[in-house]
């Protein structure tokens, strides 16, 4: 060969490489936006929106376009236009997700669901944007959900209904209620009542706990062994349930100046609480709050109260709202995890401050709005923390630090039947169950009385939950 021909030779290799790459590129391109338009078509179809499609991905919204020209306003809307991309389950969410990457041999996957993937978070918004890498939207098959239920069942729709009208991303689950199928079903949900179905467990079938009452309630009654998943207000459950969770719009910006706005004036009042049933079952609540008395003024509404006790909980919230500055929202048992709407709602949705009791300070960090509130154990004692609240009412820069959360997230829908769909179609959801759920449920470290060691017990134990290897 000469010279020549090598070169030659060389320079159509060269040439046949270069057009590999290119079309490599060109298949790789079709396919990631193949991928990427397939949900969101689901999606644009489901909602019949008027923008198609090209329009979102080549042009972000903006004030001149058809789909935010609601009602004309004289400012841009910052809020919403940073919002136009938000995850689904935001309120003007439309962001949807597209199949995560299948599982690679070695180390975690992208997408981090269940409690043995990641348990120091709660994986809500991980299981709101899961769809398994091998799920295929109308073509997969149904999932069949038995619900056996003790109570409030009639709110639950049978069929495809709760997913449908959720705009849940997966879908492809239907619900019966008829126990009469308990056997052909792909997973049962024992709502808040466990009773043995008269058929045999298959290892396919999944038997789920789903428990509302608070935890200090009288025990389970559940067989051991059975249970393969929990869904309840602790972090730890496989599918959880709070009663309010905070997203934020952009986690790198939890806090934003309230403009010309001080949270403090006009009110002239300092602490609040009402107490309406005088068989309180929280000691704890009812000795601290006769302590700080003894340091602050604090009105006690209702019932039990001494300030007013024909008052109703509607028209205490708005006193609340117009005249003090705190709000006690003392949970009536301190449980891991129990932060109720005392908190959520009337806490969190008023302009006051509210100082907390009921979880751990970890508990309330992980689903509320920074610097949302007062934590009392990170206070030595009443006296302490009365001393605080004085110095939040001396100085109103001060307490409007407590706001600045306002306006960053808003507090979601966390969808229970979509995340529950999305995991029985994880084909690599672990094999587990629990041996007696009662241990993770009720056992030590779960409640307590704030002068035990119970909130100092670093994290929680995994109640002989087992991992079973035992695929047939
Ligand atoms: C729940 O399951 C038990 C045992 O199989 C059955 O007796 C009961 O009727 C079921 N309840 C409902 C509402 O399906
Ligand atoms: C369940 O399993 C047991 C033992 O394996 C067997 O004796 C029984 O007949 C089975 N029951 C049903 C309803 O299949
Ligand atoms: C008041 O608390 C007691 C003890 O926890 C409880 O048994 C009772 O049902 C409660 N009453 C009301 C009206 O909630
Ligand atoms: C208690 O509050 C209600 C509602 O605000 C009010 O109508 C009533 O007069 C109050 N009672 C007393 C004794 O202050
Ligand atoms: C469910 O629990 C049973 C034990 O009751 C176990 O044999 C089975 O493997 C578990 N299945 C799943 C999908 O975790
Ligand atoms: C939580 O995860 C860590 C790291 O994966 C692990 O070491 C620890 O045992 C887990 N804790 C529980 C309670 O599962």
């Amino acid at each position: 060969m000469t010279i020549n021909q090598i070169r030659q030779l060389l320079y159509g290799m060269f040439i046949l490489v270069l057009f590999i790459i290119f079309l490599y590129c060109i298949l790789i391109n079709n396919w990631l936006v193949m991928n990427k338009t397939y949900s969101e078509q689901l999606w644009y179809k489901k909602h019949e929106a008027v923008i198609s499609l090209d329009d979102i991905e080549q042009n972000p919204p903006t004030l001149e376009s058809p789909d935010i020209n609601v009602t004309p306003i004289p400012v841009i809307n910052w809020n919403k236009m940073a919002k136009s991309r938000l995850p689904w389950y935001f309120q003007d969410g439309t962001k949807v997700p597209n199949n995560i990457e299948p599982k690679h041999k070695t180390g975690p996957r992208t997408s981090r669901i269940w409690p043995e993937e990641q348990n120091n978070t709660d994986r809500i918004e991980e299981q709101l944007m899961f769809v398994p890498h091998n799920y295929q939207y109308e073509n997969s098959p149904m999932k069949k959900i038995l619900i056996n239920n003790s109570f409030n069942g009639c709110m639950i729709n049978e069929g495809q209904t709760e997913f449908i009208s959720n705009d849940c991303p997966v879908d492809r689950c239907f619900i019966t209620k008829n126990i009469l199928e308990a056997e052909n079903m792909d997973a049962i949900i024992f709502n808040g009542k466990y009773s043995k179905p008269s058929h045999n467990k298959t290892s396919k079938q999944v038997w789920i706990l789903l428990i509302t009452e608070p935890a200090y309630k009288s025990t389970l009654n559940v067989d051991q062994d059975v249970i393969n998943w929990t869904a309840a207000y602790r972090h730890d459950s496989d599918i959880y349930i709070p009663y309010g969770r905070w997203a934020y719009y952009n986690p790198s910006v939890t806090q934003i100046e309230q403009l010309d706005r001080n949270y403090a004036s006009a009110k002239k009042k300092k602490v609040a609480i009402i107490v309406s049933n005088c068989s309180d079952a929280n000691k704890d609540r009812v000795e601290y709050v006769g302590e700080l008395k003894n340091y602050i003024t604090v009105d006690v509404y209702g019932e039990c109260g001494e300030f007013n006790k024909t008052v109703t909980l509607d028209e205490f919230l708005k006193i609340l709202d117009r005249d003090y500055k705190f709000y006690l929202a003392f949970e009536n048992a301190n449980c891991v995890d129990y932060i109720t709407d005392t908190f959520f709602v009337n806490g969190l949705q008023y302009n006051t401050l509210p100082v907390v009791m009921g979880g751990r300070p970890e508990d309330y960090q992980r689903i509320a709005p920074e610097r949302s509130y007062v934590h009392v154990d990170d206070f030595e004692s009443p006296a302490r923390l009365a001393e605080y609240l004085h110095r939040l009412d001396a100085d109103d820069d001060l307490y409007n630090e407590y706001f600045r959360w306002k306006g960053t997230g808003e507090f979601i829908d966390t969808k229970f039947y979509c995340r529950l769909c999305a995991m029985l179609h994880d084909v690599d959801a672990p094999t587990k169950h629990y041996r007696n759920v009662d241990d993770w449920w009720r056992g030590p470290g779960v409640c307590g009385d704030r002068k035990t060691e119970w909130r100092r017990a670093e994290g929680l134990s995994a109640g002989g939950r087992v991992a079973n290897d035992d695929h047939e």
